[in-house]
């Protein structure tokens, strides 16, 4: 099977997860496109009775061409399960997300659910977290002065640009700055010292927050739960 088709598959059975009158978090990406497109089924065939928070523009906008009812997180009381793809995942359940730039949403809708489950191809699962560029989101204010104190602590900051290489921009209309770092040693410290500075809005390093993994490998999803 090629990539796509295992994005395709993890995203079917992902939905398997969804039981009726839960409140879901749906996540952003390629992976999540499929998982949506087979709620939005159910929702329409089964009947399924679901409410649904989104972690981008582009996802309520598919979510609500289905007709899958959708909510503000400020509305809702409790997300009972979220599922999201992810871009690096490491034997520790630790996770790198924001290739899609959607991870401030993201990590705040994750960080508010019971149950956080990610669907991946088997090529997100690595050894060590760091190949894939962090993403970080940054406030336009002042973004060149932290670009140069990142440069300063050997982080290899680039700016995310369009196409047309312009600023890429978030739904929050900030930047996106890619760390390539190569190989992250110790992400807890990494993200200890990112929050903590000023014109970062937040950073893709989502660390013991995952706690169910669909893999989608040529034998089909397998799914990996971890115990917390
Ligand atoms: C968006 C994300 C995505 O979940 C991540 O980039 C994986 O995307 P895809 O399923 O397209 O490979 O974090 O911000």
């Amino acid at each position: 099977m090629n990539q796509d088709e295992l994005k395709k598959a993890v995203g079917i059975k992902s939905v398997d997860f969804i039981k009726p009158n839960m409140t879901v978090g749906l996540g952003t990406g390629s992976t999540v496109y499929y998982m949506v497109e087979e709620l939005g089924r159910r929702v329409q065939t089964e009947n399924l009775t679901v409410q649904c928070v989104t972690t981008s523009t582009r996802t309520w906008q598919q979510a609500e061409k289905l007709g899958i009812p959708l909510k503000k997180l400020n509305e809702i009381q409790q997300i009972d399960i979220t599922i999201d793809g992810a871009d690096e995942i490491d034997q520790n359940f630790q996770g790198i997300k924001g290739g899609g730039g959607a991870h401030t949403y993201e990590k705040t809708v994750a960080l508010n659910s019971k149950r956080n489950l990610w669907i991946v191809d088997q090529s997100k699962m690595v050894p060590t977290l760091g190949k894939f560029p962090l993403p970080i989101e940054v406030n336009p204010f002042g973004c060149e002065q932290l670009f140069k104190r990142l440069q300063s602590e050997d982080l290899h900051p680039q700016f995310r640009l369009t196409d047309n290489g312009q600023p890429y921009l978030t739904d929050m209309k900030n930047y996106i700055i890619d760390l390539h770092l190569g190989q992250i040693k110790h992400p807890h410290l990494l993200a200890d010292w990112l929050d903590h500075q000023t014109g970062i809005i937040e950073h893709g390093l989502f660390l013991d927050l995952v706690n169910t993994v669909v893999v989608g490998t040529d034998h089909g999803p397998q799914i990996i739960d971890q115990i917390r």
